[in-house]
C-alpha cells in the first residue's frame, strides 16, 4: 500500500514558508479535530493531521492500552514506526520541509514516542498532558531539537512526576526541553495555546 493512503488523514497546504505541523488528537479524536486550533496557532503553515488506527469502544487512538495510563509497549513501538513511514510517505508526496509534532494526550504520547524511536521524523514538538510513553526506549540522539512540554498541574491522568521523566528522558536524548506547569487539569486552556503559539512562532 501507499504508505501516504495508509493513514486516513486531511491536508491542508500551506501559504507560508514556515515548518509544517503534524496535528496529533487525542483519545476519541480525528483527523479534524486540531484543524482550527492548527490554522489559529500557526497561520499560514501546511498541516497534516492523521487519523490515529487503534480502535478503543470506537474511539480512535494512535496505540493500544492496556488501561488508562498503562500502555502496550509492542504497539507503541509498532504504532511509532508506522506513523513515522507515513509522515516520511507524506512529506515526499506533498513536498513538505521537516515537521513538528503538535499533540494532545495520545497524540502528546505517540509523537513523544516518535521522538525517541524515530527522531528523524520530527523537527521538534509540542506535546501537550503528555506522558512517559515507553518505559525502556532505546538510545536516541535528537541532536538539540526543540520540545515544549505543557502539563497540567492538576491533571488527574498524567502525574506531574511523570511528566518530568518525560522531560528528562527528552533531555538525556539531546532535545531542547522546555517544560511548563499549567493551573490547569487534562484538558487544553487558553494558556496551553498562548505558550505553544509564541513558542512555535520564536522555534520555528
Ligand atoms: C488518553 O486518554 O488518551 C490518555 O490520557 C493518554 C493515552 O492513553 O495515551
Amino acid at each position: 500500500m501507499n504508505q501516504v493512503s495508509s493513514f486516513t488523514h486531511r491536508f491542508i497546504p500551506g501559504t507560508a514558508p514556515r515548518a509544517p505541523l503534524l496535528l496529533l488528537h487525542g483519545t476519541g479524536g480525528g483527523e479534524n479535530d486540531l484543524l482550527p486550533l492548527g490554522g489559529a496557532l500557526a497561520p499560514g503553515r501546511a498541516l497534516l493531521s492523521p487519523r490515529g488506527q487503534v480502535l478503543e469502544n470506537g474511539m480512535p487512538r494512535f496505540f493500544r492500552r492496556l488501561s488508562e495510563g498503562v500502555f502496550d509497549a509492542v504497539d507503541v513501538v509498532k504504532r511509532a514506526h508506522d506513523l513515522a513511514d507515513f509522515v516520511k510517505a507524506a512529506r515526499a508526496e506533498y513536498g513538505l520541509g521537516s515537521a513538528v509534532a503538535m499533540g494532545f494526550s495520545n497524540g502528546a504520547n505517540i509523537a513523544a514516542a516518535l521522538l525517541l524511536l524515530r527522531p528523524e521524523a520530527l523537527a521538534g514538538a509540542v506535546l501537550i498532558r503528555a506522558m512517559v510513553p515507553l518505559a525502556d526506549p532505546p538510545k536516541s540522539d535528537l541532536g538539540g531539537k526543540p520540545v515544549l512540554i505543557l502539563s497540567g498541574s492538576a491533571d488527574p491522568i498524567v502525574p506531574i512526576e511523570n511528566a518530568r521523566r518525560l522531560a528528562d528522558m527528552l533531555r538525556i536524548a539531546n532535545a531542547t526541553v522546555r517544560h511548563e506547569t499549567l493551573p490547569a487539569g487534562h484538558g487544553m486552556t487558553q494558556g496551553d495555546l498562548a505558550i505553544a503559539g509564541q513558542w512555535l512562532q520564536q522555534e520555528f
